[in-house]
This record gives C-alpha cells, structure tokens and sequence, in this order.
C-alpha cells in the first residue's frame, strides 16, 4: 500500500503540473499547447507505461486496503469495552478507508469525464490547426491516405491525420530565397561556400510530418467546468461539477494528511531526524497539492 500510495502521490504531482497549463496559458496558445500535451501523454510509449502502472496502483492500493480493513475487524471481533480513540489516533487515521473510498469514487467518475471520453469515444471535438494560406506547401492525410481539409471536416476525427510539409516545394522557396540573395549581395567566395552549406542543410530530403491530428481536451475541460454548462432543464453542471472537485480536493487532502508520512512508516523508515521533517513535508503536500488542483475548476468556472 505504502509504495503504490506514494507512486500515486509522484503521479499527482505530474498530473497537476499538467493540468495547471490549463490556467497559465490561455486563449489558442494555451489550446494548442494543452492539447499537444495530452497528444504526448496518451501517444508516448514511455508515459503508456507509466499510465499503466497508475491504473495498477490505483486498484491494487483500493483491493489492498479493504483487505486490512476486513483483516483489522476480523482480529478484533469484539470491540473494546471502553475505547477513546482520539487518545492516540488522528481523525484522519481512523477515518482512512472511508477518505480512500471516497476519493476512488471520485476518480471513477473524474476518469469517465474526461479519460474515457479522450480514449474511447468520438464525443471529443477536434482540434483545427490546418491553415488555408500554407495549402500550397502542405498537406494532409488520413490514415496514410491524402485527403482535404473539407474532407477532413466530414470525417471529424483528427486521430490517424498528419499534417505534412511537401519536400519538392519547400525547396522550390528555399533555392529562390538563396538565389536571389546572392544576385542581391556581393559575397566572397568564402561566404558563398558557408551560405550554400547553410542552404543544403535545409533542404529537405522527404515530407516530414509537422504535427500529428489530436483532440480538443482543452476545449472539453473549460467547457465542462463553465457556467454556460447546464441541462436543458436548467441544472448548472458547470457549477456542480465544480463544487464536486474542490469538494473531492478536500477530501484528497485529509486523506494525504496522514497517508504521506504513514507510508514512510509503513516501510519501516523511521529516523529521528527525518521522521519529523517527513511528516512536516507531508502535510504541506496534503494542503498545497489538492489546494492548486482545487483552483483549476474554480478559476475556469470564473473565468467562463
Ligand atoms: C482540477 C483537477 C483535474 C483536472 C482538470 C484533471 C484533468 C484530467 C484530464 C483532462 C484527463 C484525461 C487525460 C488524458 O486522457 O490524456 C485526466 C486523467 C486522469 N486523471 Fe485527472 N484531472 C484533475 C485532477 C485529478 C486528481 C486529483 C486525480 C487523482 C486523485 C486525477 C486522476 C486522473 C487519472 C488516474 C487519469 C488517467 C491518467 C492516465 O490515463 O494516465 N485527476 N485528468
């Protein structure tokens, strides 16, 4: 439990690192940039691994602690004839499975928001990033096959579509630029060699993929979380949404409180000199690290 807890604590430092490009970049920079993002995440061989390796986590850390838990009711089936908990037990403590319970509820629904739109579902816009002027030295494809831009609408998924540079007329522009350089400049011989080498170190060989078709996650987050976000019955999922994740944050934080510094305990790390510091660092996690995932929403929702 202690080594996946602490995983699943590296993963959320990652994941809010993320997700906090949502609030520092914004308009169609802040778009494109998040967007690439989560393109790299869900693409990359290495981070796949690492995504597997959270899901693991995440299951392994519920099954296990409703094991101690069955297995502590079990070793004590009757109770204490006087028991004051509170005499050497933190809330937090005693309450653990029940703050595990809650935050795996929501991840569960977190995850069906957001993820399992993302990976297995056409329900996510996508992201344009054709422009009309570059037609000319650029193209695109579909699943290897090229198509246009009108096609491409119609289709209405970017996955499997590359955008690509032509090779034959990248070089038409660059031999042009270069010619009429050096019609247009008296150069030595010397200069002459450096510029040509310059020119032969842009030409390009073949079309080179420029940017690969992804989805708009970006455009999926701020919508979910924003006020405009209600059902036709005027139920503000926007707001709730939002209530729900500072709500959830809350409950994060209390279950870091203690499972920070308990998992250091619990594989036996116990120093008198960096026991206390462990537990002071794990409490500034418990607070700052739901606090910024707390704003995300909050600041979208604001903003909308
Ligand atoms: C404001 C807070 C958060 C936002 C805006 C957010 C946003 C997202 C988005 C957009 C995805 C889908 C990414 C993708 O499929 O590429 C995702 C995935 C995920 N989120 Fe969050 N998230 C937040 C907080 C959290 C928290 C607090 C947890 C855990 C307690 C969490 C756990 C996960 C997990 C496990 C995944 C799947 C990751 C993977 O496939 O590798 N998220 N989140």
């Amino acid at each position: 439990m202690a080594l996946t807890g602490l995983f699943l604590c590296l993963f959320l430092v990652g994941h809010l690192l993320g997700n906090l490009q949502m609030i520092f970049q914004t308009g169609e920079e802040g778009k494109r940039i998040f967007n690439e993002y989560a393109y790299f995440m869900t693409h990359n061989p290495a981070v796949k691994v690492l995504s597997y390796l959270t899901y693991f986590s995440i299951l392994f850390h519920a099954a296990d602690g409703i094991v101690l838990l069955v297995q502590n009711r079990r070793a004590r089936p009757v109770k204490y004839a006087y028991s004051k908990p509170s005499a050497n037990s933190s809330w937090t403590s005693r309450y653990m499975a029940l703050l595990g319970t809650l935050v795996l509820v929501f991840i569960a629904t977190h995850m069906s928001n957001f993820w399992w739109k993302m990976k297995y579902t056409t329900e996510v816009p996508l992201h344009s990033y054709y422009s009309e002027t570059s037609q000319d030295t650029l193209y695109l494809t579909h699943k290897g096959e090229q198509i246009t831009t009108a096609q491409l609408r119609m289709i209405g998924d970017t996955e499997g579509t590359q955008i690509i540079m032509r090779a034959d007329k990248m070089n038409q522009s660059i031999e042009k630029e270069y010619n009429s350089y050096i019609s247009e400049n008296v150069l030595s011989e010397e200069q002459l060699l450096a510029f040509e080498e310059a020119k032969n170190k842009q030409i390009r060989k073949k079309d080179e993929v420029l940017g690969e078709g992804y989805k708009d996650l970006h455009t999926v987050v701020l919508q979910y979380f924003s006020k405009g976000n209600t059902t036709e019955s005027g139920i503000p999922v926007g707001l709730l949404g939002t209530l729900f994740y500072v709500i959830s944050m809350s409950v994060l934080a209390f279950h870091l409180w203690h499972g920070f510094s308990s998992a250091f305990q619990s594989l036996g790390l116990n120093h008198p000199k960096y026991t206390p510091l462990i537990s002071i660092f794990g409490r500034g996690f418990a607070i700052v690290v739901p606090l910024l995932f707390a704003i995300i929403p909050v600041i979208i929702y604001i903003n909308s």
